[in-house]
């Protein structure tokens, strides 16, 4: 029978050759493959789904966990992996949508045995099993998952989704490389072996489903929930590695020295710097709005996710500003995290949302984002001027993102930004009282780090800029007069 069919086959691409054997089929498969019996579109929107489930969940674990994460460049790659989680979800919930007619049932739970997966990766009480159940399980789940559907759908009918499932795999394979350079340098053997029954659990949370894709029989196995026994609770509060020795340290006020006309432009690319590295604590801030405001329609989710990563990336580009200096930024630079503590513990999410637009547009006119490029610009120091130039039209990005989800439940931009002032007004900002408990001395760090690139540069320091020692005590970073209550 099957020798028949291969028979029958090959005389039909005898008879059907291409055009002077040209690629046929738009060079998107071979004739063979394109006559294979594939999936049907019930099959394959009901495939669709459940990948969309994963991508969603794996989006809003990444964003979850990136707050309380200490480590940097964790927290700086869950962001990145959050943003590529939502944009495969937003690229499936497309594809279902050209193939089925609403409701699409995105929102459904596709299979109790996979929430309980998600659930448990969520609750993983430690960055090692996090990182284990997120790199060593649901990723490579869901690559193989994606792999089979290439496998089995037709490539010619169903050619969009082979498309969608190409481009999610290479970002599912960055996601597994780094993710297995960080377990390889975080998880030791003993964290494996003590680990080895949940990570069992997770094995049979997806034998009990079928597979990711449900295409196998399930096992039938009733499973009982571990970590996530309890109900997940988001941590609120950000961490810092132990890079960050001085989180409550507020002695340098970039802003006031940034807008200073009398001191030179070169000095202000290392408060630039320093502003970007600082920008750390949006993404921090972010991720608990994101988690926090449950019920929005997709794109919002999508669309600050984005902004997330954009400000995550700023920090990096602050972190690199620095390395190219010969700034030891980790012994040198307190970067501080009292922004997010304080909006993160002090403030409802839609207040968190209310101050970010506030500050964002604030950033828009003369003074701001043009301000830094034009500095940067004039520092001569070409890799300051191009960060500048990305930051600011990520920002005015960002700017749009706070009028499509934030602007819009207010009557008049006015009223937006007044909601905006009053909530950051009201936000404490303890200055002296951190340093009254012992938190900070509030030690003034800039003259080590003004006189670390001088030498980089090969000048001597000059005496005004290396006396610089004004603080956030009395000036907040927008500008603006801290009001009595800080
Ligand atoms: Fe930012
Ligand atoms: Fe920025
Ligand atoms: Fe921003």
């Amino acid at each position: 029978m099957a020798m028949l069919f291969l028979l029958a086959t090959r005389i039909h691409m005898n008879t059907t050759a291409s055009y002077r054997n040209l690629p046929p089929l738009a060079g998107l498969c071979s004739m063979t493959d394109a006559m294979k019996p594939g999936l049907s579109v019930e099959e394959c929107v009901r495939r669709l789904k459940r990948y969309h489930y994963a991508f969603k969940r794996l989006h809003h674990i990444f964003t979850a966990r990136i707050t309380a994460e200490p480590v940097y460049e964790l927290k700086m790659a869950f962001s990145l992996h959050a943003h590529y989680c939502a944009e495969h979800a937003t690229t499936l919930r497309k594809r279902v949508g050209e193939m089925r007619e609403p409701p699409l049932g995105l929102e459904v739970v596709p299979d109790a045995n996979l929430e309980i997966f998600f659930d448990e990766i969520l609750a993983a009480p430690n960055t090692e099993e996090l990182l284990l159940g997120l790199y060593e399980r649901a990723l490579p789940a869901l690559e193989q998952a994606l792999e089979q559907h290439q496998a089995d759908t037709n490539p010619l009918a169903d050619a969009p989704s082979v498309r969608l499932c190409r481009f999610a795999l290479l970002e599912i394979g960055d996601m597994v490389e780094t993710g297995a350079k960080c377990i390889a340098s975080l998880v030791d053997r003993n964290t494996r072996e003590r680990t080895a029954n949940w990570l069992e659990l997770l094995d049979d949370c997806l034998t009990a489903a079928g597979e990711l894709d449900g295409t196998q029989p399930s096992s039938g196995k009733t499973i009982s929930r571990q970590h996530s026994a309890k109900p997940y609770q988001f941590d609120p509060v950000p961490r810092r590695d132990e890079r960050f020795p001085d989180p409550y340290n507020m002695a340098v006020n970039a802003e006031v020295f940034l807008y200073d006309e009398n001191f030179p432009p070169a000095p202000k690319t290392l408060m630039m710097f320093y502003k970007r590295l600082r920008e750390i604590d949006v993404p921090e801030m972010m991720a608990s709005i994101i988690t926090e405001t449950p019920g929005k329609p997709w794109d919002y989710y999508r669309d600050m996710s984005r902004q997330l990563w954009d400000e995550a990336r700023h920090a990096m580009m602050g972190e690199v500003g620095f390395t190219q200096l010969g700034v030891d930024w980790p012994k040198q630079v307190m970067i501080n995290h009292t922004w997010s503590l304080a909006l993160n513990t002090q403030l409802k999410p839609v207040e968190r949302h209310a101050v970010l637009y506030f500050i964002e547009q604030g950033l828009m006119p003369k003074n701001g984002k043009r301000h830094e490029w034009e500095v940067a610009q004039a520092s001569h120091n070409p890799l300051a001027a191009l960060f500048q130039d990305y930051d600011w039209a990520d920002e005015v990005r960002h700017a749009r993102i706070g009028r499509d989800w934030y602007l819009k439940d207010f009557a008049n931009a006015a009223d937006a930004v007044r909601y905006g002032d009053a909530c950051w007004s009201k936000v404490l900002m303890n200055w002296e009282n951190w340093r009254a408990q012992g938190l900070t001395q509030h030690r003034n760090w800039w003259p080590d780090v003004y006189r670390a690139a001088c030498q980089h540069w090969g000048v001597e320091p000059d005496p005004a800029v290396l006396a610089y020692n004004t603080s956030y005590e009395k000036v907040r970073a927008d500008l603006k007069e801290l009001t009595g209550s800080a």
